[in-house]
């Protein structure tokens, strides 16, 4: 974890919050390569989620909403962990997390706790010029509630019929007693949500098919099957609203922890707020002509999660000469940059020669230009920014309009014409082996692993 930590910063993916004051606690900012990853994944979700399926839409709601929200969702009175704090050194803890070989006593001063208060996680603002009670608002603690409390505004407007869902991605905060282990808990984080809104009845059965669905988008996406696994909370472990949950869990370097919860949130949602609004939240059924309240499966993502997944999955190191080459296996969707031109002297005539390529290439892909350093090290940089292809041009593609194009995994090169580049890097993008060439194009290189 730390050689990530140290490389995501080096490399430009993720800088601690505010890093010329000293950073804030557990929260992170995204660098130019990190930004693109994280749109990445979230476009990955979406489109999978919402673009290539009829039975959902999508919502963008505000982080700010009435408070009565979060009193009917149960948050206000349930959202809480265990606090303790050490009579000694007076740090707080949370009492269910702490470690086994403190022995119930505090980790830093080995000094005695007091007994356990619940601790509210929810952030606290004030809305407008008055800060009294009464004007209290919470920053979200989960995309949920937006959507649940907007049920009867989408299902007017689009006309979906059950079972259907509704989806959003956005931030979300907690004051979270333990932070830490980087991006993986943190005070401000994002989330990707889906309310699926399905009959009572049918609800085990939908649950089943977003546990299968879902664990299929983190194998699509290029992480291991191996380092993927299901594990179904335990009675006293689920949330205020939940009657079943399972989490999608990943191997990161601290050990299994979760990535995604899947939970069976039944009606309990659209009934509470049926009850605090007053307001008519239930569907009807147009094969019993009754209203019903529907039951809702939520598969519930965190989209830093699933980026420190994928840094954790892709990053690699492998012998290379005399060195240790450091890379990431980035699926190409993924991947901030998909192709990078370098021309191999900052000569004016091979200069105006590469931008052209660079030109032809950045309407097609996330493409960067660099001139800098020797193109060992150009290679270097773009393997820890895990772009996939490498166009090289050299003077030779003076003469010959050809260009050179490596690949990250293998560093095997082949040579193409210029006017077949685009297309062909389309097609090893979408998997095609770098054996096979366009016309005209000839192997350039091949390495042997390690050599
Ligand atoms: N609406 C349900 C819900 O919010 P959750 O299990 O509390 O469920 C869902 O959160 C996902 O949000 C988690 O699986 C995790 O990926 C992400 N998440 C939750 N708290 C987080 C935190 N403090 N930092 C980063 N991600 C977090």
């Amino acid at each position: 974890m730390e050689k990530l930590v140290s490389l995501c910063q080096r490399r430009g993916f993720i800088f601690p919050s505010s890093d010329i004051y000293g950073g804030l606690s557990a929260c992170w900012d995204y660098g130019p390569v990190g930004v693109e990853l994280k749109r990445n994944v979230k476009e990955a979700w979406w489109r999978a989620s919402v673009q290539d399926r009829d039975d959902m839409v999508g919502l963008d709601t505000a982080i700010l909403m009435n408070p009565r929200v979060w009193e009917a969702s149960g948050h206000v009175t349930a959202f809480s962990d265990p606090l303790v704090e050490c009579k000694g050194c007076h740090q707080r803890f949370r009492a269910d997390d702490l470690p086994p070989e403190a022995e119930g006593r505090c980790p830093s001063c080995g000094g005695e706790f007091t007994e356990p208060q619940q601790f509210n996680l929810m952030f606290k603002t004030f809305m407008g010029p008055v800060e009294d009670a009464a004007s209290v608002v919470y920053l979200r603690p989960e995309t949920a509630q937006g959507i649940f409390v907007n049920f009867a505004n989408v299902l007017n407007t689009s006309r979906k019929r059950l079972p259907f869902g509704i989806a959003q991605v956005g931030k979300s905060f907690r004051n979270e007693i333990t932070t830490g282990n980087f991006i993986f808990r943190s005070r401000e984080f994002e989330q990707m949500e889906i309310e699926y809104f399905v009959r009572p009845g049918s609800d085990d059965e939908w649950f089943a098919y977003w546990v299968k669905e879902r664990l299929g988008w983190y194998a699509g996406l290029g992480i291991r099957p191996e380092n993927l696994r299901l594990r179904q909370h335990t009675e006293d472990e689920l949330a205020h609203y939940s009657r079943c949950c399972s989490d999608i869990e990943y191997n990161f370097p601290m050990g299994w922890a979760e990535l995604e919860g899947i939970a069976n949130r039944a009606d309990y949602d659209l009934k509470q707020h049926m009850e605090y609004s007053g307001k008519g939240l239930t569907y009807l059924d147009e094969e019993t002509n009754k209203h019903i309240i529907p039951y809702v499966i939520e598969p519930s993502a965190g989209v830093d999660r699933t980026v420190l997944a994928i840094l954790c999955d892709a990053y690699d190191e492998e012998p290379d000469k005399d060195e240790i080459r450091v890379l990431f296996h980035f699926h190409p969707d993924i991947a901030p940059v998909k192709v990078a031109v370098l021309p191999l002297s900052r000569k004016e005539n091979l200069a105006a020669f590469a931008r052209d390529v660079y030109a032809s290439l950045r309407p097609c892909f996330a493409t960067q230009y660099d001139d800098t350093q020797s193109i060992g090290r150009r290679y270097r940089r773009q393997d820890e920014l895990g772009t996939p292809y490498c166009v090289t041009v050299d003077f030779q593609s003076l003469e010959d309009n050809m260009a050179t194009i490596r690949e990250r995994d293998t560093m095997n090169q082949i040579r193409v014409p210029v006017p077949a580049l685009a297309a062909t890097l389309q097609n090893k993008l979408a998997g095609e082996d770098i054996f096979v060439l366009p016309e005209g194009g000839v192997i350039w290189k091949e390495e042997t692993k390690g050599g």
